[in-house]
């Protein structure tokens, strides 16, 4: 039996498919045609899936293997520079002043403007390599920095670009309502969304999701819900940037809508908690950008269960799902395990994943992470350095610890 991959080994593997995670010490993995055959202890596996046969064979003694992190909500597609924002920030200027004056979304709008197809996707390339470098082996990524046809196409086909021949695997999002452009007034605008771009975006299959920002001063509920329904009649499943900084019905309206998730949800109520859930929409925390915007976190004993995402952005800097983790349990008081999933097979609801991305389970995708730590509590537990060592995308070792 030739071709397969086995991490053998290992101190301990993780399994995050039931409620709550589950380990088997002394463990291993083995992947074949880009999905995962067998998992178990490593005796039993390495008895079908011999290490002396293996076509890639991972030494994983002392660490832990867990699923490849599932970073369910990026900007990561952009150009230009805003860290004087963050200088201005920290003097006490809050985000939406920045917005207001017509920084923040417009100025990086401003720049994707000027900016080729193909830099676009060398800069993507460039972020989804430190990415994967940090564990991340699926990662959804959001347009929202064109605001015209021309300019959200680009992105998308950008995203498109880099995807192709990436070990990643890459999620797109239409979010053409990120922001009302300069010169613009909103309800033209929501006109424009759904009558020029999303056509244009749907009619070359350039994205799965379609997302708003659903916020006091940017997208009222009801223009929002013209744009999710505008979307999924055209075949795109909504997303929601959902009660961030004020409480304006989006949560409400991705349960209305049966969205994928609602993210953000500084603002939520129980009520629309309890909406959510009978709905089955995924809700999303996005600790990095409560930790650099300053504010309280998302209160995850509010939900059920909860996905983790980056939210990376020119305004949360960050595209370390592991750093999110470590904040969703120092910051956020998660139990680790609980974090865990929430970087995982939970985030892998959020995208509407059924293959078993996330988990581990027999048939999904074989995107593992060999970590440098002992047990899972200790990816957490450490932080400010990675314990990523080695990265597994579709059984091939693409960060080699
Ligand atoms: O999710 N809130 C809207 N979008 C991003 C911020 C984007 C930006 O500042 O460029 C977010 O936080
Ligand atoms: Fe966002």
């Amino acid at each position: 039996m030739t071709g397969y991959t086995v991490v053998h080994d290992a101190a301990q593997l993780v399994y995050t498919r039931n409620e709550t995670v589950k380990t088997v010490p002394d463990a291993a993995l083995a992947v074949r045609d880009g999905t995962v055959v067998a998992s178990g202890p490593s005796d039993e596996v390495t008895r079908e899936y011999p290490v002396d046969g293996a076509a890639v064979s991972v030494d994983a003694s002392g660490k832990t293997v867990l699923p490849g992190f599932v970073d369910s909500h990026t900007h990561a597609v952009f150009a230009g520079d805003r860290s004087d924002e963050f200088a201005a920030k920290l003097q006490g200027k809050r985000y939406q002043e920045i917005l207001d004056e017509g920084g923040g979304i417009l100025r990086t709008v401003e720049a994707v403007r000027d900016t080729s197809r193909e830099e676009l996707a060398d800069l993507l390339r460039g972020r989804l390599d430190a990415m994967l470098a940090h564990g991340t082996t699926t990662a959804e990524v959001k347009s929202g920095y064109g605001l015209d046809v021309d300019t959200e196409r680009k992105l998308l086909r950008a995203v498109r670009d880099a995807a192709e021949d990436h070990p990643m695997t890459v999620v797109p999002t239409f979010l053409g309502a990120h922001a009302v452009p300069e010169g613009w007034e909103t309800d033209a605008y929501v006109d424009h969304v759904v009558d020029e771009q999303l056509p244009a975006v749907v009619g070359e299959g350039l994205a799965e999701f379609c997302d708003v920002f659903c916020e006091a001063g940017v997208f009222s509920a009801a223009q929002s819900r013209r744009v999710l329904e505008a979307g999924a009649e055209a075949g795109l499943t909504p997303k929601v940037h959902a009660e961030e900084f004020e409480h304006t019905g989006g949560a409400r309206l991705a349960a209305d809508l049966g969205a994928a998730s609602a993210d953000h949800l500084l603002q939520a109520t129980d009520a629309d908690a309890a909406a959510m859930d009978d709905a089955g929409v995924t809700p999303v925390l996005l600790p990095g950008t409560a930790f650099t915007l300053d504010t309280d976190y998302a209160d995850p004993d509010r939900f059920g269960e909860v996905a983790i995402a980056t939210d990376f952005n020119p305004n949360c800097h960050s595209l370390s799902m592991e750093f999110a983790l470590d904040l969703a349990c120092h910051g956020m008081r998660m139990a680790p395990g609980d974090g865990i999933r929430a970087a995982t097979a939970v985030a892998a609801e959020a995208l509407n994943r059924t293959d078993g991305t996330g988990t581990l389970r027999e048939g999904a995708p074989g995107d593992a992470i060999v970590a440098d730590a002992s047990s899972y509590e200790h990816i957490p537990y450490s932080f400010g350095v990675s314990t990523v060592d080695t990265v597994i995308a579709g059984g091939e070792v693409v960060v080699d610890g």
